[in-house]
């Protein structure tokens, strides 16, 4: 039998990835970054293309994915895994991990700091989210959540902001990949006008932890996986956040479409209606 997930495992689990990533991937991301300030250094990190030159995969991804997965291995042997990298390993329980080992990899390849481990349990069948972390090891930033017991970050209580009014919100926007894509130019073209102002960065579940954290108000991330996005779902769901896509709310879980609409309480109708329009066209 396993101890039911709780925050201490959690707690563990987030420090673990940070320990055991952090050597490797900073050494690797100082190699690449510092000889020349645009990252086009020597390296001798392999580096891939997976499905175009937009989608690469290095040695760091495949390395903090094996660390990750040897730490499940020695605290939750019975539960089943799914990571970006090696796909997904049987198991016993009701439980999956759902793992990026590297959230905004071209992030960490340019040497930029916002590029994150996710790592999120939920239930098998319906999709439950029962503990979640999304870890920026360059920003030393932890937050993580487990279901009913809030969102942290760094050992303190967080929770979204109460910002209720377009013209005052923050929203990250993602652009996603093929034809969300290529609606991104509408997308940026109708929020513009109408809220605060934008922020695009390289991490979908960054983009999450920072609406879970009042760093952002709101964030639009179509076309996603659920390794991008279930942590940094249940991120905001603790943190007192909406969330869901374009069909309307997932309370609990992320959208099986893969796009995240996450915001504040007060934010997340009118953003709704807003990008169904972008999207319906
Ligand atoms: C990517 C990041 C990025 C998003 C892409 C994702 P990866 O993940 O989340 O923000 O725009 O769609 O694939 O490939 O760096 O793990
Ligand atoms: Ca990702
Ligand atoms: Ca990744």
């Amino acid at each position: 039998m396993q101890p039911p997930i709780r925050l201490p495992a959690t707690a563990v689990l987030a420090r673990h990835p940070v320990s055991f990533s952090w050597w490797p991937a900073r050494q690797l991301g100082w190699r690449l970054s510092w000889p020349c300030p645009g990252g086009n250094g020597p390296t001798t990190l392999r580096i891939e293309e997976k499905t175009g030159p937009w989608d690469l995969v290095s040695q760091a991804d495949r390395q903090v994915e094996d660390a990750v997965r040897a730490v499940l291995a020695q605290h939750r042997p019975d539960d089943r895994v799914l990571g970006e990298e090696s796909g997904e390993a049987a198991g016993v329980s009701e439980i999956q991990w759902i793992v990026d080992p590297i959230d905004g990899t071209l992030s960490y390849l340019y040497g930029l700091p916002d590029w994150t481990v996710s790592i999120a349990a939920a239930r098998v069948g319906d999709g439950q989210l029962l503990a979640g972390v999304v870890s920026a090891p360059v920003l030393g930033r932890v937050v993580e959540a487990s279901r009913g017991g809030g969102t942290w970050m760094n050992g303190r209580p967080v929770n979204v902001r109460s910002t209720a009014e377009l013209s005052h919100a923050l929203v990250g926007i993602n652009f996603g990949r093929g034809e969300t894509r290529d609606k991104a130019g509408r997308m940026v073209d109708a929020l513009l006008p109408r809220v605060r102002h934008v922020r695009r960065g390289g991490s979908t579940a960054a983009a999450l932890a920072e609406v879970a954290i009042g760093a952002a108000d709101a964030a639009w991330s179509p076309g996603g996986q659920p390794w991008d996005v279930a942590a940094g779902v249940l991120l905001v769901q603790e943190a007192g956040g909406v969330v869901g896509d374009l069909g309307g709310r997932t309370p609990g879980t992320w959208p099986a479409s893969g796009d995240v609409l996450a915001a504040t309480p007060g934010l997340w109708e009118p953003l709704h209606s807003l990008l169904t329009e972008v999207y319906a066209g």
